[in-house]
């Protein structure tokens, strides 16, 4: 049998969306902003049946529709802004249209990179396919390309590998990470756990000290060379696939 699609209100889709208040969207309908098929809406209660292509066919204010929930992103974090929704300075979220802090459901980022750390970074608001990348049981692997203060010693690679370091104040050693040296002071370095400011713990208990972190690869997914640093993307169907490959 084949599924009918979700049909919601006009204005709680819209105010869904971060358009405003249930009160104020409705005011934008009433007033012939909203165009389905080229036609205005202007009946707040219309049932919308919320298919894919409706971003395709529906207009606010002249601009096609926001993302329908579902939505995946990847974003190219700066250092210096903080993946949280509550902390002072900066936020991730501050990257993004200012209409989608106020969706529902809420974006929130895919795990967390450092407030110091730049790179690719995921965020969606589908609270299971976030819950099925973070959880340990996916051993997703994400890579992060390290400059550090001091010379490597040469067997970094071999005691990160062993799957036996002990970080401070933990009580389970590490799994074991893959790490390439590119240069005296620098390399790549996988792994699959997401334990707190992790890389730098591990390079700090090996006598270095990280001065930059920028992850480029989660799974098989790569940081693309065109999107620049505050930049965001949204997440095409086949690069999500290659998260989890
Ligand atoms: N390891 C760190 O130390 N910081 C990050 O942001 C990610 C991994």
């Amino acid at each position: 049998m084949i599924k009918a699609p979700a049909t919601l209100r006009l204005d709680r889709l819209l105010s869904n969306l971060g358009y405003g208040s249930r009160r104020e969207v409705q005011d934008l309908i009433e007033a012939g902003y909203v165009l389905l098929d080229g036609e205005a809406v202007i009946d707040s209660d219309e049932k919308i049946a919320v298919t894919p292509d409706l971003v395709t066919r529906m207009t606010v204010e002249d601009e096609p529709l926001d993302p329908l929930p579902g939505l995946v992103l990847m974003l190219n974090k700066p250092a210096g802004v903080t993946c949280s929704h509550k902390e002072q300075g900066p936020l991730v979220y501050s990257l993004l249209p200012e209409r989608w802090g106020e969706r529902n459901p809420a974006l929130s980022t895919i795990g967390r990179l450092d407030k110091e750390t730049s790179g690719l970074l995921l965020l969606t608001d589908d609270g299971a396919l976030l819950h099925r990348i973070i959880s340990p049981k996916s051993n997703i692997a994400k890579r992060y390309d390290v400059t550090l203060d001091r010379a490597l010693r040469g067997d970094e690679a071999k005691i990160f590998a062993a799957g036996t370091l002990m970080l401070e104040n933990e009580e389970k050693p590490l799994l074991p990470a893959a790490f390439e040296p590119v240069s005296p002071t620098r390399g790549f370095i996988t792994i699959t756990e997401g334990r707190y400011h992790q890389v730098r713990r591990m390079f700090a208990a090996v006598g270095n000290h990280v001065t930059a972190l920028r992850r480029d690869r989660i799974g098989a997914l790569a940081l693309p060379d065109d999107l620049a640093e505050g930049e965001y993307r949204i997440l095409r169907e086949e690069d999500l696939a290659k998260v989890f490959s």
